[in-house]
């Protein structure tokens, strides 16, 4: 699976502001060199944010708002708990929101795809705590169509 993506969303990837349209947009997929580009803008965004003192713990959110729970996210590799909590709680949302849109290179998924998703990688991707209570807390948000 799952979640890597590209587009911009809702919020806090204030990062993708200096990565060029042209990678973010680019529907089919990405060269080596682009992807590593894309990771950039994690640290971009923090450094962004790192300017404002009163904004030290959301800038290492976003640093590590692409740290995977298994150790082989980025930018530092960093594993289960020492990924900050607010950062696990945002890759979750990020995810979610991802999956969700539409996005260049590819069509959104339904609710409930997103949550079977998410729960899949639990563990993995995701603190399996906030993965499951997140899934518990949008079950039932939405009809059983989606
Ligand atoms: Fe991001």
């Amino acid at each position: 699976m799952l979640v890597y993506h590209r587009g911009y969303s809702n919020g806090i990837d204030i990062g993708k502001t200096l990565i060029p349209k042209e990678i973010l947009n680019t529907p089919g997929r990405l060269t080596l060199e682009e992807y590593e580009q894309i990771k950039l803008h994690a640290v971009y965004g923090a450094q962004a944010l790192a300017q404002v003192k009163a904004l030290h713990e959301i800038s290492l959110a976003v640093r590590h708002h692409h740290e995977r729970f298994d150790g082989s996210g980025y930018p530092d590799g960093l594993r289960g708990m020492e990924i900050p909590l607010m950062a696990r709680i945002i890759a979750v949302c990020d995810a979610y929101d991802a999956m969700t849109n539409d996005r260049p290179y590819r069509r959104a998924v339904s609710h409930h795809r997103a949550l079977q998703e998410i729960l899949g990688e639990a563990g993995g991707q995701f603190d399996p705590d906030l993965a499951a209570a997140f899934a518990a807390l949008l079950s039932g948000e939405h009809s059983s169509t989606d």
